[in-house]
């Protein structure tokens, strides 16, 4: 049996992606096991969560720390105590830091609920409503230094229908991003791909 890859997944709310990734986890689909989850958070749902399943959980608070720097090495201290492979964003709500970034250079994921580069930041399936997209997915894609913009590992598609709500779409978005957040993650422990300029090639499996 090939070593666990050791994941640390960040999260500022519900996690029902890091929920996704600890049932594939448990079905023996994805070779890896959740080092720590850490949240900038307090009473984040997420944290519970992970505590039910006896997974370290931390909290980490801004107003501890001067500024934006210290958080980050913080977290950083963190993942390393942990001894963290491979960091997961999953509904984390920070930019995170170029030094932290860069510790994790193609080792840190993050999901988008749109299809990159269409719709990246914030409130995105509401803006995918508003300008009438009729299409619209999810994206796992490495993390680098822009906002959303690092190479993009999978998608998945769904179909806007005409009378979606912001509500509607994103749980149909969701759904998807249940599927393949696991799934990229499993190419990316596994060194299944490379990245050859901005893509992200699949390895011939042969
Ligand atoms: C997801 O829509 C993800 O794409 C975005 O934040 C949301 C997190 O949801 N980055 P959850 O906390 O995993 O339920």
């Amino acid at each position: 049996m090939i070593n666990k890859a050791k994941l640390g997944v960040l999260v500022s709310g519900r996690g029902s992606n890091l929920q996704s990734i600890i049932d594939n986890i448990e079905k023996g689909k994805l070779n890896a096991e959740i080092a720590v989850v850490i949240s900038d958070v307090k009473d984040a749902y997420v944290l519970e969560r992970a505590r039910k399943r006896n997974i370290k959980a931390c909290f980490v608070n801004t107003k501890d720390f001067k500024n934006r720097g210290g958080f980050f090495d913080e977290i950083g201290k963190i993942l390393r105590q942990n001894s963290v492979e491979y960091v997961i964003l999953a509904g984390f709500m920070r930019i995170i830091s170029l030094s932290l970034i860069n510790a994790y250079k193609n080792r840190m994921l993050n999901i988008h609920p749109a299809l990159l580069p269409s719709f990246p930041g914030l409130w995105v399936q509401k803006k995918a409503l508003e300008y009438g997209v009729k299409y619209s997915g999810c994206t796992v894609h490495f993390v680098d230094e822009g906002c959303d913009t690092g190479p993009i590992i999978l998608q998945a598609v769904v179909p806007v229908l005409d009378n979606d709500t912001e509500e509607t779409l994103s749980q149909r978005i969701l759904k998807e991003e249940h599927r393949i957040y696991p799934e990229a993650i499993d190419l990316v422990i596994n060194g299944r791909v490379k990245i050859v300029g901005r893509r992200v090639i699949k390895k011939d499996t042969k």
